[in-house]
């Protein structure tokens, strides 16, 4: 009997190993190296995009639902909620009762739908970012950074600005984008500075030196180039990734702040390196 619950319970871990080579329960660790870009990754780093901000563990938006709950917009559910538990207060009166039963469900009710309000707003504003992005830089990443053309050609046309990827090799050859980040030459006037976007590592990638790596070519890249300054900025919610750049270097040199007017917590951090 006991055999057969043990054999029962090894299924899913097996499952989980087969259909996924790159599981953190794989013996063996895949190969990472970094690479230009090439049009058949597009798909793989929309996604990798997508998930960043809204789907994935500790994505903004993840971080953000956590931030709304301490927001005033959210206040008045707390109140609502309270007086609703109070109303839940039994009472003499069998009539008063039953009166006091729905006021307490309408109240709760009310509350939660406060709060629901809120995060869809949220939501709305999260999935207005990723659609802007997918459909700016992101669109097409050779035109935008001209990743094909450095690679191609070598030359500069494109100023200093690049696209990487991360991948993953596992044992038996099969290949997948994990990780990305670009270095975008056109949104600063001063040929010095290029900025540092699209940061991001795949959630079961991360923790093993992938954005280290990836940092690091961006940077031999730009000094190659003669960029002498990498800015880049980050919102409060990438609470990971503003541990990550000031680790490696970055310091804060300014903020932005009410990127959502009802979003109190939320500021741009604008962060610079010298390399
Ligand atoms: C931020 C992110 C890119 C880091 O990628 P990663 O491959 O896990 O990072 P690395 O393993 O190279 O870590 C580099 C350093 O960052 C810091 N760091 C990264 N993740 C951390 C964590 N969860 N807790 C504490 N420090 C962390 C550490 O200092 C780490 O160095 P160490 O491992 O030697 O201590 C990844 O978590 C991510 O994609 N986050 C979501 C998307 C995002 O916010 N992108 C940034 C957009 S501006």
């Amino acid at each position: 009997m006991c055999i057969r619950v043990g054999a029962l319970l090894l299924i899913p871990p097996l499952f989980v190993f087969i259909m996924n080579p790159f599981s953190e329960k794989s013996a063996s660790k895949p190969d990472i190296h970094v690479r230009f870009y090439e049009e058949k990754d597009a798909e793989a780093v929309r996604a990798l995009f997508v998930s960043g901000v809204m789907h994935g563990e500790d994505c903004a938006f993840e971080v953000g639902q956590r931030y709304l709950m301490r927001e005033h917009i959210v206040l008045p559910a707390y109140a609502l909620l309270g007086l609703g538990l109070a109303a839940m207060l039994p009472k003499e009166s069998p009539v008063c009762f039953v009166g006091q039963k729905t006021l307490s469900a309408v109240l709760c009710a009310t509350a939660i739908a406060w709060v629901g309000f809120w995060r869809w707003r949220l939501a709305l504003n999260f999935q207005a970012y990723c659609d802007h992005s997918l459909s700016s830089d992101l669109a097409d990443i050779p035109q935008y950074y001209a990743a094909l053309k450095s690679k191609d050609t070598g030359d500069d046309d494109g100023g200093a600005s690049g696209f990487w990827v991360a991948e993953a090799v596992s044992s038996d050859g099969a290949k997948h984008v994990v990780g990305c980040v670009g270095l975008d030459s056109r949104t600063q006037k001063d040929k010095s500075r290029c900025e540092l976007r699209r940061m991001y590592v795949s959630d079961d990638f991360r923790r093993r030196g992938i954005a280290g790596k990836l940092i690091n070519t961006l940077i031999a890249h730009a000094r190659e180039r003669g960029v002498g300054i990498i800015v880049l900025s980050t919102t409060t919610y990438q609470e990971l990734a503003r541990m990550m750049y000031q680790r490696l270097g970055w310091v804060e040199v300014g903020q932005i702040p009410r990127l959502v007017w009802f979003m109190r917590s939320l500021q741009l951090h604008m962060l610079e390196r010298a390399i």
